[in-house]
């Protein structure tokens, strides 16, 4: 993201005004990086409301509105803003997990088209991995931890060997803080923390280069949480983890990201390098929201 500029726009994007950061959108919808990792231009997503009656006119919530954002190569954004302001279909449509309504997405320079055949977009399931809120949903009960973590590298043809895959599998349970050996027990055998370590293996194990969070520790008790905060920033220190974290709690944003993107009613309504942000925000709406989320990590040092 590159916050000065973008942070400049801001008073229009408030007033509904023009954009000028609508400049690098390219002609022919062509998308100009400028050495971000992931970008998306002019993100809109629409869904038809429920309730809508039958001969009723379909009326749309509109999810996610015109949004732009740039992510900077070895970065980590923080996305944060209340219930229903479109941070979930932000980061699905950039995943290519969804389809926007209108707006474009690249990864490294690539297109990506979230419309065309699972298979088709393999190559972006390899550079990526995706962490939930719930640990307890998220994992397969019926599974080994094994099978569970090494699902990508099956899924998405990554090492070849059967010996290699499983050799990196125990690899990366030690890595988030397990034992290789708990790759031969189940889900239901761990505590919430442990889940969520289970999750974040399986999406490291196929070594993305981005991996997201919707809100992977919302679900854990603060010293877990703390522990698993550590685990992502040691994560992103040892592997140089480009990291999108959505959350609820300004804690974890400020010790893990350097960078946080505001969204409300589906559009990005202020962006910047993470201490501007919480220290200056310039958006009414983010100091309010701001002002309503308890801090409870400390602060980084
Ligand atoms: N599949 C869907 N069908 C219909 N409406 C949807 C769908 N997904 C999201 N929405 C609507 O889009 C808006 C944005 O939802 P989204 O899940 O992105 O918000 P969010 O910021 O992630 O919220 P939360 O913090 O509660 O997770 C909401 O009004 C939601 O009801
Ligand atoms: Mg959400």
């Amino acid at each position: 993201m590159s916050a000065g500029r973008r942070l400049d726009t801001l008073g229009d994007r408030e007033s509904g005004g023009d954009r000028g950061a609508s400049g690098d959108r390219g002609a022919g919808g062509v998308l100009e990086s400028g050495g971000a990792l992931l970008v998306g231009r002019g993100l809109s997503r629409r869904f038809p409301q429920r309730g809508t009656k039958l001969f009723e006119r379909t009326r749309w919530t509109s999810a996610l509105d015109d949004a732009d954002v740039d992510i900077r190569d070895g970065s980590a954004v923080g996305i944060i803003g209340e219930s229903g302001s479109g941070k979930s279909t932000l980061i699905r449509i950039l995943l290519g997990l969804d389809a926007p309504s209108s707006g474009t997405v690249a990864f490294d320079g690539r297109p990506v088209d979230a419309r065309a055949a699972a298979r088709s977009l393999h190559w972006l399931r390899r550079e990526t991995g995706i962490v939930f809120q719930d640990p307890y949903a998220s994992l397969d009960p019926r599974m080994s931890v094994g099978r569970i973590v090494g699902e990508p590298l099956w899924a998405l043809d990554v090492l070849t060997a059967g010996a290699e895959r499983r050799a990196r599998v125990r690899e990366v349970l030690v890595e988030v803080g397990l034992e290789a050996d708990m790759a031969n027990r189940y889900p239901h055998e761990f505590s919430g923390g442990q889940r969520q370590r289970i999750a974040l293996a399986r999406a490291l194990v196929h070594r993305p280069r981005l991996l997201v969070g919707d809100e992977p520790l919302s679900a854990l008790d603060v010293t877990v949480r703390a522990q698993v905060l550590e685990l992502l920033r040691d994560l992103r220190a040892a592997r140089a983890l480009t990291l999108v974290m959505v959350s609820h709690d300004i804690g974890v944003v400020q010790n893990l990201c350097d960078e946080v993107i505001v969204m409300k009613d589906g559009r990005i309504v202020e962006e910047g390098p993470t201490e501007k942000v919480l220290l200056e925000p310039q958006v009414a709406y983010t100091r309010r929201l701001l002002a309503s989320i308890p801090v409870i990590d400390p602060p980084r040092s």
